[in-house]
Parts: C-alpha cells; sequence; structure tokens
C-alpha cells in the first residue's frame, strides 16, 4: 500500500539518496558535465531557500521510503514589473525499482490537491510533456506565459489551481535559481563528493517484487 505524508527532518538523508538514485540515469549524468545528477543537491538546497515545508511529500511502501516530490516559490513577471506568484515543483523521485506502479501519481494527486487547500492558484514546470497532462497539466503557451527567455515547448507546462488564476496574466515564468544547472554545477560537485554512499539503500535491499526487505 502506497503512503504519501510530509517529509519530516529526519527524512532529508534518505529523500536525497532516493533522488540521486532516480536521476543518475545516464542521459541526465551526461548533461550535467559534473559526472552525476545535480537534483540531490538541488532537494538539500530548497530547504534552506525557496523550497515550501508545507509541500515536501514522501511515498512510503510499508513504511520504507521510495518516492519524493518537493514544490518551490516562483512567479510570473509581467511586461510591466507586477509578479504573479506561481508554485514551481520538483525535482520529483520514484526509486528505479519502484517506477510505473503509481507511486509518482499518487505523490502528484496528493500534493496537486494539498497546494488547492492552502490556498496557492496555480503550478508551473518544465518536465516530460508524456507524463503531466494526465494531471491537468497544458502548454504554458495557452495561458501566454513564456519561459524566462521568452520561449514556449510542449516541456513548459501550466495548470491553474483557482479558476481564472492565470487569467491575462502573460508574462515570463521566473524559477529557482536552484534549478539552473549552470549556476551550480561547482557546489553540485563539491555537494557530491562529500555524499557518501547511498547508505539507506544500500541498507534497504528492494527485490524487485516491490517488497522492501530491511
Ligand atoms: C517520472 C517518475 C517520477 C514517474 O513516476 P512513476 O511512479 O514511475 O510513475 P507512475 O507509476 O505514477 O506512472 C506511470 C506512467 O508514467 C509513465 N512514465 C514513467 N516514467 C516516465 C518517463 N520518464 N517519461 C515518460 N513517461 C514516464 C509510464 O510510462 C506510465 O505511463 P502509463 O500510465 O501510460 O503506462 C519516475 O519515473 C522517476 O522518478 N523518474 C526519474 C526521475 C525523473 O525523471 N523525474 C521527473 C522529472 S520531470
Amino acid at each position: 500500500m502506497i503512503t504519501i505524508r510530509l517529509e519530516k527532518t529526519q527524512d532529508h538523508r534518505t529523500v536525497e539518496e532516493i533522488t540521486k538514485l532516480a536521476f543518475s540515469y545516464p542521459e541526465r549524468v551526461e548533461r550535467s558535465k559534473i559526472g552525476c545528477c545535480l537534483e540531490h543537491y538541488m532537494v538539500h538546497s530548497l530547504r534552506e531557500v525557496d523550497g515550501i515545508n508545507d509541500l515536501s511529500f514522501v511515498a512510503e511502501i510499508q513504511g520504507k521510503i521510495v518516492g519524493h516530490i518537493i514544490y518551490s516559490n516562483a512567479y510570473i513577471q509581467k511586461p510591466n514589473g507586477t509578479k504573479v506568484n506561481v508554485l514551481n515543483f520538483g525535482p520529483l523521485s520514484v526509486h528505479p525499482q519502484y517506477q510505473k506502479q503509481g507511486l509518482g501519481t499518487a505523490l502528484m494527486k496528493h500534493s496537486i490537491e494539498i497546494a488547492k487547500s492552502l490556498g496557492y492558484g496555480a503550478i508551473l514546470f518544465f518536465g516530460r510533456p508524456e507524463y503531466y497532462p494526465r494531471f491537468g497539466f497544458v502548454e504554458a503557451k495557452e495561458f501566454n506565459i513564456t519561459d524566462c527567455n521568452g520561449y514556449n515547448y510542449p516541456a513548459f507546462m501550466a495548470m491553474e489551481l483557482k479558476k481564472g488564476y492565470l487569467k491575462g496574466v502573460s508574462g515570463k515564468f521566473i524559477e529557482s535559481p536552484i534549478y539552473n544547472d549552470d549556476l551550480n554545477r561547482e557546489q553540485a560537485k563539491a555537494f557530491d563528493e562529500n555524499f557518501g554512499e547511498l547508505f539507506y539503500i544500500a541498507a534497504h535491499s528492494v527485490e524487485t517484487n516491490g517488497v522492501v526487505n530491511t
């Protein structure tokens, strides 16, 4: 059974390990140019800057953490200089041996509902256009919102949490600088060099049938 709950302080290291494991696929590591992904560093840094603790959730199976999502504060810069606050999210991570079993979906659905209940107006983010439309995301260009450089493409998506929140809000989407690889390579590499073994992953060997053994 999948349980989704708020991340606690004592989960931080485990969550960073799950994140590193989930994003250590060859294309991501190659694109990073530092020999590892940056996402475990992002999660770590978002806890200090721009991340939202009330929207940081873990997914558990039989009491063991196997997935995580965190949201962050972002905004749309309108041409007249005013800002409209929105949510961004990521990294979203599921332990590779637990992918395609509904954990990502459960994390998305739960977090969207809580974000709505907390009064947030909209979510914008960059992600896989094959995956996120099922949760209600559409291309951001439908709301006349571009990325910070003025571009649109399928991976740039948006969803209103309050109906009409993005109506008439055309402008540029500005996300936390923590997501920018170019700004964070050095710090992420240093963070990774001190990260050490994936102790949690190693200590909880995972069977392919989805049972976590302690
Ligand atoms: C993307 C991710 C979070 C999805 O979580 P998940 O628990 O595997 O997904 P679910 O079981 O809820 O959903 C499975 C569906 O998502 C699709 N899916 C899963 N990973 C996908 C991916 N990388 N690209 C496209 N579709 C993907 C599956 O094909 C499946 O589609 P179907 O329902 O039409 O068969 C997970 O694969 C992951 O952690 N990937 C590595 C990190 C990553 O890429 N994070 C997201 C960055 S945008």
